[in-house]
């Protein structure tokens, strides 16, 4: 039997380093130490991560290393980028980093080397987002495309919607729309607002099976059946799907699909033709040059050490203030309206691949996992729940993320923002412990990291996301988890549709909850 991570020596000897450090505060360590801040800091390109407003000292981050050591991050890491079978249950690869990668070295799964295949598709996406701008493909009626509505859910959608927003400035030829939720309102508003005659449709879904996605697209479907006729419906809907199948049963022709493979993890599948929608928005080259982003983190996470890599420490610091400090919260607060999506990306990125409670091979684990992540844009959630954060009964680490040198901002604000960063995190960590009234005290050892893009262009935001990415892999492989299947969302998906099945049901008062009384009570009944 393999011993429990918090049975390691290492773990205890963490903890009993937490009991010395928690004698002071974040005050005493600044204190302590004038050259804090230049010493807690890494860079990869023009990414920064300074983490001088961590309940930690350069101890706690070797003690933490060894653990990554220990843990046989390495050895993970490799076996990811081999293209081996990390995705134990699915018995998968998870490749996402071959689909960024700058050289033509081969990477093989079951012997077969994937990057022919991977050039051939970006080839076919580059010429598509080509042809469409330049009006070479055009709708049934003649005009050429204005508006691109992509129809997806979860990374299926929050990816690309967030990086068509990040990116806006760089979007210069289309209007694109996206709608997941189940709710037609979404697709009903974006529905009202275009013409149909110059509207392309990406119905994206590697499965093509996810109900939400296919809701969507068959009322868009009949609504531009209806307007334009039947025939055009093969004129405005691409597909990206790694089936072929049920692309084709919609009316999608082949030439229209875009492949995705197995391989490629729903939420880090924005590098894939997942990502069609960003490439149309910002062009093949701004395209590019946010996975030469991604591939330059792909790059420093594989080589630098692992106290001076930056999404392994961003990780060891999540799981010394997850399992050491005992918080179970993470904030993410961008100081950029172009990133407000952020945080809405990150929840499915860290916690549909590390919410989980049973170790890769099957043992239940007694120690925490991912947080909550939750967050909005600093500036505007100052003025809703950082009240929470500064003096709430709860201890909440925050990401801030800032954009150095916007000049796409204007300077009044971007200094504003900039200021309101610093004293956020500065309040947060360093409190006032003595003020007249105890309202008015703020106890501080709130920890925080600072997150710098030297600028918000595709290269660095494909730096971001990488980092992002890489630490969610580090926390899963350093808590021993399979960090690539989802099991847990598949039991209300099965309810779902044995629910909307039951036409016996349909049109009774509190149909669905009796539904699913019947339907669980018939379940155990079965046992
Ligand atoms: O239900 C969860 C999930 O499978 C996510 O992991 C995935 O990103 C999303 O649904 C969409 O899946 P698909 O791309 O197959 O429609």
């Amino acid at each position: 039997m393999t011993v429990s991570l918090t049975q390691t020596p290492l773990w205890q000897e963490l903890q009993q380093h937490k009991q010395g450090l928690q004698a002071g505060s974040l005050r005493d360590l600044a204190l302590a130490d004038p050259d804090r801040l230049e010493k807690f800091q890494v860079a990869c390109e023009g990414l920064r991560l300074n983490y001088a407003l961590n309940f930690a000292t350069p101890k706690t981050i070797e003690l933490l290393a060894k653990l990554a050591m220990q843990q046989k991050l390495d050895d993970e890491r490799a076996r990811m980028f081999r293209g081996e079978k990390i995705n134990t249950t699915e018995n998968r690869a998870a490749l996402h980093t071959a689909l960024r990668q700058k050289s033509n070295q081969p990477v093989l799964i079951d012997g077969v080397d994937v990057m022919p295949e991977i050039h051939a598709v970006r080839r076919r996406m580059t010429q598509f987002a080509d042809d469409v701008k330049e009006g070479r493909l055009k709708g049934a009626t003649g005009k050429p495309f204005r508006h691109i509505v992509n129809i997806g859910i979860g990374g299926s959608d929050l990816g690309p919607r967030l990086a068509v927003k990040a990116l806006a400035p760089f979007a210069k030829h289309f209007a694109v729309h996206f709608v997941a939720n189940a709710d037609a309102f979404e697709l009903l508003s974006v529905l009202e607002a275009i013409d149909p005659a110059e509207t392309l449709f990406i119905v994206v879904s590697k499965t093509f099976t996810t109900e939400e996605t296919l809701l969507n697209a068959r009322t868009a479907r009949q609504w531009l059946a209806d307007r334009l006729g039947e025939p055009a419906v093969a004129h405005h809907f691409v597909a990206v799907s790694a089936t072929c199948k049920e692309v084709e049963k919609f009316g999608i022709k082949s030439e229209y699909l875009f492949p995705i493979w197995d391989w490629v993890g729903g939420r880090t599948s924005l590098w894939s033709a997942v990502g069609l929608g960003i490439m149309l928005a910002v062009g093949p080259k701004h395209f590019d040059s946010m996975c030469d982003g991604a591939a330059a983190m792909d790059q420093h996470f594989r080589n630098a050490p692992f106290a001076q890599n930056m999404p392994v420490l961003l990780a060891l610091l999540g799981i010394w203030n997850r399992n050491f400090l005992n918080t179970s919260a993470q904030a993410v607060l961008p100081y950029a309206e172009r990133l407000r999506d952020l945080p809405r990306y990150l929840q499915q990125l860290e916690m549909e691949s590390n919410g989980k409670t049973v170790a890769r091979y099957g043992n239940k684990l007694d120690y925490a996992t991912a947080p909550v992540i939750f967050g909005e844009c600093g500036s505007v959630g100052q003025h809703s729940f950082h009240q929470w954060l500064h003096q709430g009964s709860e201890i909440v680490p925050a990401d801030f993320i800032g954009i150095v040198d916007d000049d796409l901002n204007h300077p009044d604000h971007h200094r504003a923002l900039m200021a309101n960063m610093a004293a956020q995190a500065g309040a947060l960590a360093f409190g006032r412990p003595q003020a007249s009234s105890p309202h008015d005290v703020y106890a501080g050892g709130r920890p925080s990291n600072l997150i710098l893009l030297d600028r918000l262009d595709p290269f660095h935001f494909g730096l971001l996301l990488a980092l992002y990415e890489h630490k969610t892999f580090t926390q899963g492989a350093i808590w021993n988890l399979n960090s690539f299947d989802q099991p847990g969302v598949e039991l209300g998906k099965q309810l779902a549709r044995a629910l909307v099945a039951d036409k016996q049901a349909a049109g009774k008062e509190n149909v669905f909850l009796k539904g699913l009384y019947n339907l669980i009570l018939h379940a155990n009944k079965n046992k």
